[in-house]
């Protein structure tokens, strides 16, 4: 008798990635940002080659995961900020499963006092967490901003957003800044 034993081809990172994102699409509950969302992070990051992202709320990492995700192709790293404990636990767990450990420094701090004590420099920030200090954050950050480099901010036509924050980015002749507004992807699936 002959017994054939073939070694399976490991999944590469975006099979990986593919993956969790497909399986994982309808658990996302903890004010994470949409598929669509996600996916406009990573082709900006992509397109850009930013290698340095900052993301100010990580909850339970579907943002984070785009974002690490995007800089497995250019090379980089994303630090994350979550304040609340069992998100960031779950944020960990979540960013393991995909794969994407290796792209992702993830703090359990208060992004207030952390942004003002980060040297920086970055070349991509995501705002995501509270929206009354949208303003501050962008005030904190925009020195340790590399030139190019790109600062987003989630939901920001949303009531609950600092109404200066669009006021005061706009008024900055030092940035030239867009609202981009984005239905959402029918086709999870394709990238
Ligand atoms: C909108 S959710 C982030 C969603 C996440 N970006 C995603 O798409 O998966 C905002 C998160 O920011 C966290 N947060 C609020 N204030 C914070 C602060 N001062 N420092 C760090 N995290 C904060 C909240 O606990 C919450 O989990």
């Amino acid at each position: 008798m002959l017994i054939g034993v073939f070694a399976q081809q490991s999944p590469t990172l975006d099979e990986r990635v593919q993956k969790f994102l497909s399986s994982h699409r309808d658990e996302w509950h903890d004010l994470n940002v949409p598929y669509a969302d996600g996916k406009v992070l990573f082709d900006l990051i992509v397109e850009h080659k930013y290698t340095t992202a900052l993301e100010i709320g990580t909850s339970t990492g579907h943002s984070t995961i785009w974002l690490a995700w995007a800089m497995s192709k250019t090379g980089g790293k994303v630090t994350t900020l979550e304040v609340d404990e069992k998100r960031h636990v779950q944020a960990l767990k979540n960013i393991e499963e995909a794969g994407l450990s290796d792209f992702v420094e993830a703090h359990l701090r208060n992004a207030h006092d952390y942004v003002k004590e980060a040297k920086g420099p970055f070349d991509f920030v995501f705002s995501d967490a509270d929206k009354n200090w949208y303003k501050q954050y962008f005030i904190d950050l925009a020195p340790k901003l590399k030139a190019g480099g790109c600062y987003t901010a989630h939901n920001v036509t949303d009531g609950n957003v600092d109404k200066d924050y669009v006021r005061y980015v706009e008024s900055r002749n030092d940035f030239t800044s867009t609202i981009e507004s984005h239905q959402p992807c029918r086709n999870y699936d394709q990238l």
